[in-house]
């Protein structure tokens, strides 16, 4: 436990931190890959240069001390993290590494007005939440190996490539010996670590498994992108330098935004690459489930649209289904009336898109009165913030 005293410290600091927020994380990274530039061959370097990662590792300490005396609050952020940072192969020994440059950086912005008392205040809340972090994690490496799956990293071998659309293709990875891989929930990720040609680093990637766990192996679906956004580099080496055949450095699926058991109506909200999660959902549903499903699909056209004719192939197999197609190059964009048609008030909503995307939806869901719990959404790339 803290002593008041730090507590007080603590909460007192935190909003002076946080006005140097950008400038201490910053700080914090380049010393921080200065001093262990291996540290490179884990983070994503797109999320460093455009900031998405600074702020979501320093907003989430500072959201943490905040919550230090009753840290069960943010408990259900916690597990997002630790899922993720258990499917990038964090481990123990790097949390003393972030902390201790993390509170150079602070000393360093902030210079004589973090007193010794600040300082370590600060070092001994770290370590409270680093702990937390390391044991939930553990947690999750143990249930990764339990369930017939692996710890850190292993290599898979490219089993099938396949173009799905203009701008999506899909790849099938399988063990090397062909025994089976483990059973994955709908709607989880694994990450893929792989070394792009002319970079320095390896590259990690966390990519939805796109179809329901079958036996035969994992599937993703990557679009194509342009090198500078997040996805890039590794996408397009997926696209035109990855061969069947080859080996992937593949974790263990994780996540933590999954289907939910229910006897509810349920309906799924796609934009764009957003519709691999819930694909993976709707494939998983039983042929007879006698839930209402709804899926609405949002895409620029039909060229780019990809897992329409999965979809309705399953729509109709399903006893009480519908499936809509909107396609903004056809000026169809979602909109209240549609939503309010397709969302009864138990309906279980699974939303999914760029960012833009899932916040009009979101708007529009509350405009009709569905209520947060009903409403199951993820955001692709760092979490910008802890949910409050
Ligand atoms: C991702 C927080 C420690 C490596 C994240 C995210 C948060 C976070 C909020 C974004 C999650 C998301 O993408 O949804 C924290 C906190 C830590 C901590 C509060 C300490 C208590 C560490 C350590 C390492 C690490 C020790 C390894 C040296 C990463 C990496 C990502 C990540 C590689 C993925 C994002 C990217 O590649 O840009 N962390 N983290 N974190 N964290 Fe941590």
């Amino acid at each position: 436990m803290l002593k008041q005293e730090t507590v007080q410290i603590i909460k007192a600091t935190v909003p002076v931190l946080e006005v140097h927020g950008v400038e201490i994380t910053k700080t914090f990274y380049r010393n921080m890959f200065q001093a262990h530039p291996e540290l490179l061959n884990i983070f994503n370097h797109t999320n460093q240069e455009q900031g998405r990662q600074q702020t979501a590792l320093a907003n989430t300490v500072y959201a943490a001390a905040v919550h230090i005396e009753n840290l069960e609050a943010i408990l259900p952020a916690v597990m997002l993290i630790a899922h993720k940072h258990r499917s990038l192969g964090i481990l123990p020994e790097h949390y003393p590494i972030v902390g201790e440059n993390l509170l150079k950086a602070i000393k360093e912005v902030l210079g004589d007005a973090a007193t010794d008392d600040i300082i370590n205040a600060w070092a001994e809340a770290y370590g409270v939440i680093a702990d937390i972090f390391i044991q939930v994690e553990e947690e999750l490496y143990q249930k990764a190996e339990g369930n017939g799956g692996w710890r850190l990293f292993k290599p898979l071998k490219v089993a099938k490539k396949v173009v799905e659309s203009d701008l999506v293709t899909s790849i099938y990875f399988e063990n090397e010996d062909g025994s089976p891989l483990p059973t994955y929930e709908p709607g989880q990720y694994i990450s893929i670590r792989v070394k792009v040609p002319g970079e320095e680093y390896l590259m990690n990637r966390q990519y939805t498994l796109s179809q329901a766990s079958a036996k035969e192996g994992y599937r993703i679906s990557v679009k194509r992108e342009s090198d500078h956004t997040p996805n890039g580099k590794v996408s397009n080496f997926i696209h035109d330098v990855l061969q069947v055949g080859d080996l992937v450095d593949v974790s263990a699926p994780a996540g933590l935004f999954v289907l939910e058991e229910t006897a509810a109506p349920i309906t799924f909200v796609s934009g764009g690459i957003g519709v691999t999660p819930l694909n993976s959902m709707l494939q998983s549903l039983k042929d007879d489930a006698a839930n209402e499903v709804n899926f609405i699909q949002c895409a620029r056209n039909e060229k780019v649209v990809a897992f329409s004719d999965d979809i309705q192939g399953k729509v109709n197999a399903l006893p009480n289904a519908t499936y809509t197609a909107l396609y903004s190059d056809e000026d169809k964009l979602i909109t209240t009336e549609l939503l309010a048609e397709k969302v009864a008030n138990n309906t279980d909503v699974y939303v999914c898109g760029p960012v833009g995307f899932m916040e009009a939806v979101i708007k529009k869901l509350h405009e009709i009165g569905v209520k947060d719990e009903k409403i199951h959404y993820e955001f692709f790339g760092p979490a910008m913030q802890l949910a409050k």
